[in-house]
Formats: structure tokens, sequence, C-alpha cells
């Protein structure tokens, strides 16, 4: 029988629990048919479809909404008893039999989305078997490397500020330390190899890919997640590389909005609250900013996980009637983080946090450690440990 062991380095998760993640997409699942149906798109393509927002937008509208969905995602399958490949391949593969069982067909391409082949492979999906165009395409990418489709060159993102160096307190938690960071001020390099992986240029390509070859239905939307935040993270975040690329995401929604005017399409860049993902746990000195934040949020009522919000988002906002818009036209459901009571809120808790308090229950560390344990199948309510054996989860087709 195998045992599954959570393996952290530094914040990044290098251990999986694949029944865990299958039990966490089940109770996404749940959650979403507890808030009963709602009217929205029928044929969803997702990039960036297997954790967090990606795969939390995919449960919701697939069990919602009744969608048929395309999931694109860059996960591994196991090779041994020593590595059992990702969480994301699991939660591709659980996601497909719910999915499948309720009669919707959920397609699973595991590649490179930054790819000419890939973005061609699901064109020809999209024509001979999906059944139909699609009506929103989602993106949902999170990456630290992009090789332009082009010219072959390989371009890196790093997570840094810009101009002058930031120091502040972050927290590693494989050994639940709180140390000081400093973070250095990006090389013009860095800057342009974060514009190129998480800016919106492959967005861009996706769609023109799609249109080009009329697999996009009349009226098409298209979403983005951003995130802008607050002046408690702006320095290493909004105001950083990740703000630059972020921004230039903004830019292309309206290069994209003009190749859209003519089938009636549109794109929304959707600003997104922070939550616990593979992506933001590697943000520097964030999941501090995380531990107050949601400690605050939690007593307000208002703290949210991934399926939360982007089942709100989507169920009342995109195709309901409880849509926040801001002066730029981007959907605001960051409104409950940004909340002026809460921010004065987290900024006075997380001044008061130190190496000796930061797990205690002044703050939400628990919270955030349980959510990232999720993450790769730990610590998932409803656990039931079974015995499994390394064929079985290699017999697993995505
Ligand atoms: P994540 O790391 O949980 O998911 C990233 C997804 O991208 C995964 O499905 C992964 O397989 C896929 N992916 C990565 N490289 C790929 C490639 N080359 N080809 C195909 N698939 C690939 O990330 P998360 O946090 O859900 O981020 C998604 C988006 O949401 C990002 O744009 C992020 O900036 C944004 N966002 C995140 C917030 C947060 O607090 N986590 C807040 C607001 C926005």
């Amino acid at each position: 029988m195998l045992e599954f062991k959570q393996n952290i380095r530094g914040n990044v998760a290098l251990g999986v629990n694949p029944l865990g993640c299958k039990q966490e997409v089940l109770n996404e699942i749940d959650y979403v048919k507890n808030k009963g149906t709602f009217a929205g798109p029928k044929k969803v393509l997702i990039i960036g479809a297997s954790s967090s927002y990606g795969l939390a937008t995919r449960i919701s509208l697939a069990f919602g909404a009744g969608a048929d969905t395309i999931g694109v995602s860059f996960e591994k399958g196991p090779k041994n008893e020593r590595n059992l490949g990702t969480a994301g391949w699991y939660n591709n593969i659980a996601f497909r039999e719910a999915a499948e069982k309720e009669g919707l067909i959920a397609k699973n391409f595991v590649q490179d989305a930054f790819s000419h082949e890939s973005k061609q492979e699901v064109i020809e999906y999209i024509k001979n078997e999906f059944g139909g165009k699609v009506d929103l395409v989602v993106y949902s990418l999170a990456s630290g490397r992009r090789t332009d489709p082009d010219t072959g060159e390989t371009y890196t993102s790093a997570i840094k500020a810009l101009g002058e160096p930031v120091v502040g307190p972050n927290i590693n938690m494989q050994n639940q330390d709180f140390y000081t960071e400093t973070l250095e001020p990006a090389t013009e390099e860095e800057i342009a190899g974060t514009l190129k992986v998480m800016g919106g240029e492959d967005w861009q390509l996706w769609m023109e890919a799609l249109k080009e070859a009329d697999v996009l239905a009349d009226g098409v939307l298209t979403t983005n997640y951003s995130y802008l935040g607050t002046e408690l993270n702006r320095p290493y975040y909004g105001g950083g590389t990740l703000g630059l690329a972020k921004a230039d995401c903004d830019e292309k929604a309206k290069t994209i909005n003009a190749l859209l005017a003519d089938i009636n399409g549109k794109a929304q860049i959707v600003v997104a609250t922070a939550v616990t993902t593979k992506a933001s746990s590697v943000i520097p000195f964030f999941p501090v900013y995380c531990i107050g934040l949601y400690k605050v949020m939690t007593e307000k009522g208002t703290h949210e996980t991934p399926i939360m919000h982007i089942d709100r988002i989507y169920r009342d906002m995109v195709y309901g009637t409880k849509a926040e818009y801001d002066e730029a036209g981007r959907l605001r459901p960051d409104s409950w983080e940004l909340d002026s009571d809460t921010q004065a809120e987290t900024k006075a808790l997380i001044e008061k946090l130190n190496g000796e308090n930061f797990t205690s229950e002044i703050a939400a560390y628990d919270l955030l450690y349980k959510e990232f344990s999720i993450l790769s199948g730990f610590m998932v309510d409803n656990y039931v440990e079974q015995e499994v054996t390394i064929e079985d989860l290699k017999a697993l087709e995505y």
C-alpha cells in the first residue's frame, strides 16, 4: 500500500495524496451543487484548469451551469512510488470522472498551453468532437516559464520589486519560520521576462487562434484573473513585476475586445481576491498578508476559498445581477478584501506579528497551512484512507 507524505520545500509542496485530491474535487462539487443551478455558459474552454482558480471555474460552470468543458493544464502523472506526479494530474481525473457521471463532456489536454501545437489540437477537438462553438474562454494560467512559440526562446518570470528593494517579514511553511526577507529590485531582463510569461500575450494568441478557426460562438466571453491588492502588498505585487504583467493583461483585453467586436464578444478582466494557491504561496511576504487578512475576513464572515470566490463571480456577477465594475471596466469581486475596515484591521494585525505569535490564534496561520495542504490532497475534509497501489494510480487516465 502506498503511503502519502506531505513534503514541503520552503512554500512549495512536493508530496501529493491522489485520493485526497479526488476528495477535495468532490467537496468543491458538493459546494457548488448545494448552491443550486444557474443559467450560464454551455461550452467552456479553461486554460490553466487543473488547480485553484481554474479548477474552481471548471467545477462551478460544469456543476452549477451544466457546461461541457475543455481543460488545458501542464501536469505530471505518476512514475514510481517515490514520484507520484502532481496534484493537478489527479484533479483533472477526478473532475472528468465526476463530470462524465453527470453526462457532461470533460476533455483534458495536458500539454504546454503556450505552444502553437497546443492551440491547434484544442481547436481541432472543438471543431470535430466538442459539439459546438465555445461561449466562454477562461484564462487562468500561472507559470514561472514560457517558451515563445515563434522564436523558441524561453523566458522566466520573477516576482520582484521595481526600483527599490523591499524588506519585510515572510513565512516559511516548511519549518514554520517567520523571517525578514529582502526582495531586490528587478533587472530589465527580469521585467521583460515576467511580462512575457505572466502578461497577456499568450491570452491574445489563444483568442486570435480560436477566432481565426471560427470556433468562438457569437457573444463569446473571455475572462482573465488579475490581482490589484492594496497598499499592504503593492510594493512587491501590484507595484512590482507581477503588477506590470497584470497591467499588460489590461491592455491585451482592449486588443481582444477589438478582435471580438464583430462576433459581439467581450474580454473581461476579473480582479480576484487573494487566495492560497501554489502560485500565490511563493510570492514573497504574501503569506504574512494572507494570515492577517484571512483572520480578519473569517471574523467578518467574508473569507473565501477559490471555489467560494469563483462560484460567486460566475453565479452572482458574470451570469447574475450583482456585478461590480471599476472605472476601467474590470469586474471587482475583490471588494470584500479591499473593504476599508478589513484593510485597516489587517494592517494593524500584521504589524503585531512576529516569530513568537504568528502561529497563534491572533492570526490565521493554521488556516493558511490547511488551505496550502489541501492543494496537494492533505488535510482534506471528508477524506477516508483507502488502499491504493502505484499500479492503480498508473492505470488512471486523464
Ligand atoms: P495555480 O498555480 O493554482 O494554477 C495554474 C494553472 O496553470 C494550473 O492548472 C497549471 O497546470 C497551469 N499551467 C501552468 N503552466 C502551464 C503551461 N505551460 N501550459 C498549460 N497549463 C499550465 O494558479 P492560480 O493562483 O490559480 O492562478 C491563476 C490566475 O489567477 C493567475 O493569473 C493569477 O495571477 C490569478 N490570481 C491569483 C490570485 C491568488 O491569490 N492566487 C489572486 C488573483 C488572481
